[in-house]
C-alpha cells in the first residue's frame, strides 16, 4: 500500500516544495492549511487539499480520521518576525496547534510525525558553534513555542510511543516569497537584486547566521522521515549547510548579478533576534544517525537560485514585491 502523508501548513514556503518531493518519491500526499488551496501553478491538481486550522482540536482529529495518514509533516506555524507582531496568536498556532496535532497522532496511531523546529530555539550567550544539547533560552515567542514543540514531541515519544522526529532548520532560502522570518534579508538580496538592482538589508554586514538552500532542507525532512527508528538516538536534530556573513552573501550575489548594490541599515528589533541566534551549528548527530549532508554551499546556491528568480520575475513581475 502507498504510504499516505498529510502536510499541515502546506501552502507555505516549505510545504509546497515538500509536497513536490514527496510526490516524486511516490508518496500519496494530502495538503492542508488555514489558507486557501494554492493555484495550479504552485500545487499539482492531483494533490487533495483540506482546509484546516490547527488551533481547532476537533477539526484536526476529524481530518486525521478522514485522511488516515501514515505520516504527518507538521509545518503550520507563524514565523519569527511576524510572531513578534502577534505573540498571542503565535502561541495559539505554534503551541496549541502542535499539541492538537500530537494528540491526533496519538489517538489515530499515526506511524511518524515530522516537526520543523528552528535555530530560533536558541538564545543569546551560547558558544559560536552550537551542539544539539545546550540550554534553550529563546527570546521570541516563536522560539519559546518551538522549544515547547520539541519537548512535547519528545514527551509523546517516551510516554505514548508516537514516533516524533524534528530538525532544527537554519534560515531557509528558496525562490519563493518567505513568510516573515528574520532571515529574509538573505533572499531579498537576490530577489531585489534581480528586480531592482539594489537592496538595503535590515541587518549589519557582519551578521552571521546558519542558512540552507531549500532543496537541502526538504531532503533533510524526507530523509529523516524515512530513517529507521533504530538508527535515531534522539528526536530533534540540528542540521547545517553554511554560515555566511550578510556581507559574504552580498559578495556572492554580486558574482551573479552584475552591478548590484547592496547596502546595510540595521533594524534594531530584527537585529536583536539575529544576534540571539547561533552563528554556526554542529550537526554531527544528524550526520552520524541518518546520514545527513548538504549538497549546496553558498556559491552553489547562488548559481542555482539567480536564474530561477530571473525566470520567475519574467513570468510574474510582482511576485517578489515586499514591504519589509
Ligand atoms: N522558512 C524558514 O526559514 C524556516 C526556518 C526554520 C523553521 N521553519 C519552520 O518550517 C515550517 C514551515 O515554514 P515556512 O517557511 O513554510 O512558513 P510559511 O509562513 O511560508 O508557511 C506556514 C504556513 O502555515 C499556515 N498556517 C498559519 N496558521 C495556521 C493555522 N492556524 N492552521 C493551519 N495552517 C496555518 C500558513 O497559512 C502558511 O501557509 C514552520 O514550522 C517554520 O517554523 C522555517
Amino acid at each position: 500500500m502507498t504510504t499516505r502523508c498529510l502536510v499541515t501548513g502546506a501552502g507555505g514556503q516549505v510545504g509546497l516544495d515538500l509536497i513536490r518531493v514527496l510526490q516524486a518519491r511516490g508518496y500519496d500526499v494530502h495538503g492542508s492549511d488555514i489558507a486557501p488551496r494554492p493555484d495550479a501553478a504552485q500545487l499539482d491538481a492531483s494533490v487533495p487539499w483540506h482546509a484546516l486550522d490547527v488551533t481547532d482540536a476537533d477539526s484536526v482529529e476529524a481530518l486525521f480520521t478522514k485522511v488516515r495518514p501514515h505520516r504527518v509533516f507538521h509545518l503550520a506555524a507563524i514565523l519569527s518576525a511576524r510572531g513578534e507582531e502577534v505573540p498571542q496568536r503565535t502561541y495559539d498556532v505554534n503551541q496549541n496547534g502542535t499539541v492538537n496535532v500530537l494528540e491526533a497522532c496519538r489517538k489515530l496511531e499515526v506511524e511518524r510525525v515530522i516537526f520543523t523546529s528552528t535555530i530560533a530555539v536558541f538564545g543569546p550567550g551560547l558558544p559560536a558553534t552550537v551542539v544539539d544539547d545546550v540550554p534553550l533560552q529563546p527570546t521570541t515567542m516563536y522560539g519559546v513555542t518551538k522549544v515547547a514543540g520539541e519537548l512535547l514531541g519528545d514527551y509523546y515519544w517516551r510516554r505514548f510511543g508516537v514516533d516524533f522526529r524534528a530538525v532544527r532548520f537554519p534560515g531557509l532560502i528558496s525562490a519563493s516569497l518567505p513568510g516573515g522570518g528574520t532571515s529574509d534579508y538573505a533572499l531579498f538580496m537576490y530577489t531585489d537584486g534581480v528586480r531592482l538592482g539594489h537592496y538595503e538589508a535590515f541587518c549589519r554586514p557582519d551578521t552571521r547566521i546558519p542558512l540552507m538552500y531549500m532543496p537541502d532542507g526538504i531532503r533533510a525532512l524526507v530523509d529523516l522521515s524515512e530513517a529507521s527508528r533504530g538508527a535515531l538516538r534522539r528526536c530533534t536534530y540540528n542540521i547545517a549547510a553554511f554560515s555566511p556573513t550578510a556581507e559574504e552573501i552580498a559578495q556572492s550575489v554580486a558574482t551573479a548579478i552584475a552591478g548590484v548594490n547592496i547596502t546595510f541599515a540595521s533594524d534594531p528589533r530584527r537585529q536583536a533576534i539575529l544576534d540571539s541566534w547561533p552563528r554556526v551549528l554542529d550537526d554531527s548527530n544528524a550526520r552520524n544517525d541518518w546520514g545527513w549532508a548538504p549538497d549546496y554551499d553558498l556559491g552553489a546556491m547562488t548559481e542555482d537560485l539567480v536564474p530561477k528568480i530571473r525566470a520567475l520575475i519574467e513570468q510574474n513581475p510582482g511576485l517578489f514585491d515586499h514591504d519589509h
